[in-house]
């Protein structure tokens, strides 16, 4: 299966970035296509519902390159408990494109955060805007709470069970995307 990841985060020392990183690698391992994006290719204006849209550049390559896969790995900070404005405003932009650029794709969704819980709320937030798109969001995810501790400086995954628990949901979300391409 081909997928695209991203982390919603424009750090350079982003946790996020490092735990996608650990997915992709686990995606990696068991043959799937992955390409990793950076967040500033999406980086686009604000949206604004007006008569005189333009579609911005980046927002049409992305729609362009979500035609060649079939599933999307998010990994986004938690702000506020919710998910980044940012990402927001992309999901916006891409609703305005028709037929849907994301639908009948699949998404699996991580968050780090430092705090206690890891990111669930803004994973559960960022679900609706995804189904509403038509995506076939993978029912697990995967929150890393403490994400400072959990992570090395090189972004490794410190404990052995989270990096188990992670490969068998990467796994699982790789056998639902690749059941429903078929
Ligand atoms: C505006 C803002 C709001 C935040 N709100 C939350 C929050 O609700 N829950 C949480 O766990 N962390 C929150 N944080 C902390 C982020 O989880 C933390 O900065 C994290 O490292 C961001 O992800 P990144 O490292 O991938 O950039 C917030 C950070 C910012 C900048």
């Amino acid at each position: 299966v081909n997928i695209l990841a991203f982390a919603a985060s424009h750090r350079p020392e982003s946790s996020n970035k490092k735990l996608l990183l650990n997915a992709v690698s686990a995606a990696k391992a068991i043959g799937a296509h992955v390409e990793v994006m950076e967040y500033e290719q999406l980086d686009s204006p604000l949206f604004k519902d007006t008569h005189s849209l333009e579609l911005p550049a980046v927002i049409q390559d992305f729609a362009d390159k979500l035609k060649d896969i079939d599933g999307l790995m998010i990994a986004s900070p938690e702000y506020n408990w919710s998910f980044p404005g940012s990402l927001k405003n992309i999901i916006d932009w891409l609703s305005v494109i028709k037929p849907s650029p994301l639908a009948n794709k699949t998404a699996f969704l991580l968050s780090a955060t430092p705090g206690a819980r890891g990111g669930i709320m803004g994973l559960q937030q960022l679900k609706t805007p995804l189904e509403a798109l038509q995506m076939h969001v993978f029912h697990k995810v995967f929150p890393l709470p403490h994400a400072h501790q959990a992570l090395t400086a090189d972004g490794i995954l410190v404990n052995p069970e989270q990096h188990n628990s992670l490969t068998a949901q990467v796994n699982g979300y790789l056998a639902f995307t690749a059941a429903l391409k078929a």
